[in-house]
């Protein structure tokens, strides 16, 4: 085993679209066809209603747990630094992995490579690999998501300051170095895929949490 085949579990783990497949069984529907069009808890909630969409929140975040402490055990069995000296650089191979789950979530090969925003697994991923600034950018997210009712707005702030908390809390926490970098990928890389919703925020058009699709 080397650092390739965690890299390519944890995708082939974070492919697995949970909104998909529940979306599918009870309604029939291909989630990204209906609401938003995007395969996550938020478009869930639309389409099924809360319990669904907190079923898929949770197996997604989770999903992203899974990559890291995968990529983890491998790592402290020395697997990893052994067969491929680079990642005896500490922390990265958990934080290619958590990368690696996170892009499985946004292109899955088993659904033609058309996933989700990224959000819950990116939010497991991160609280995976630094836990207390995860905490902290969280509680930011849900409160503007309480305030504004704009799931997508506490998306953009979670990818937006994770990077800059982690910058500020770097010595206090002594992360390794590369939980910086992989928290600015995560951080453009959700941006990016928030970039229709970041349109409709500015146009004042973007759905608000609770309004139900047909
Ligand atoms: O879960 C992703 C969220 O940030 C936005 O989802 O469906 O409103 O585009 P959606």
């Amino acid at each position: 085993m080397d650092v390739v085949i965690a890299v390519l579990l944890a995708y082939l783990l974070g492919a697995v679209s949970f909104s998909y497949e529940i979306t599918k069984k009870v309604k029939k529907i291909d989630i990204r066809t209906t609401g938003s069009g995007n395969a996550g808890a938020t478009n869930t909630m639309r389409i099924l209603g809360t319990g669904p969409a907190i079923i898929v929140l949770s197996l997604d975040i989770i999903k992203g747990i899974a990559a890291v402490w995968i990529a983890r055990g491998l790592e402290q069995m020395a697997v990893l630094p052994t067969l491929f000296p680079a990642v005896a650089t500490e922390g990265l191979a958990p934080a290619l992995a958590g990368f690696a789950a996170i892009l499985g979530h946004n292109w899955p090969v088993y659904y033609g490579f058309r996933g989700g925003k990224g959000v819950a697994t990116t939010v497991g991923v991160v609280a995976s690999l630094v836990f207390f600034p995860a905490i902290y950018v969280g509680l930011a997210a849900i409160a503007a998501i309480i305030v504004t009712r704009y799931v997508s707005l506490g998306s953009l702030i979670f990818g937006v300051f994770t990077p800059v908390v982690l910058w500020f809390t770097m010595s206090h926490y002594d992360h390794p170095p590369p939980y910086f970098w992989f928290s600015v990928a995560v951080g453009v890389l959700l941006v990016y895929q928030h970039r229709t919703n970041v349109v409709r925020l500015l146009r004042g058009t973007e759905s608000k949490l609770g309004k139900k699709s047909s």
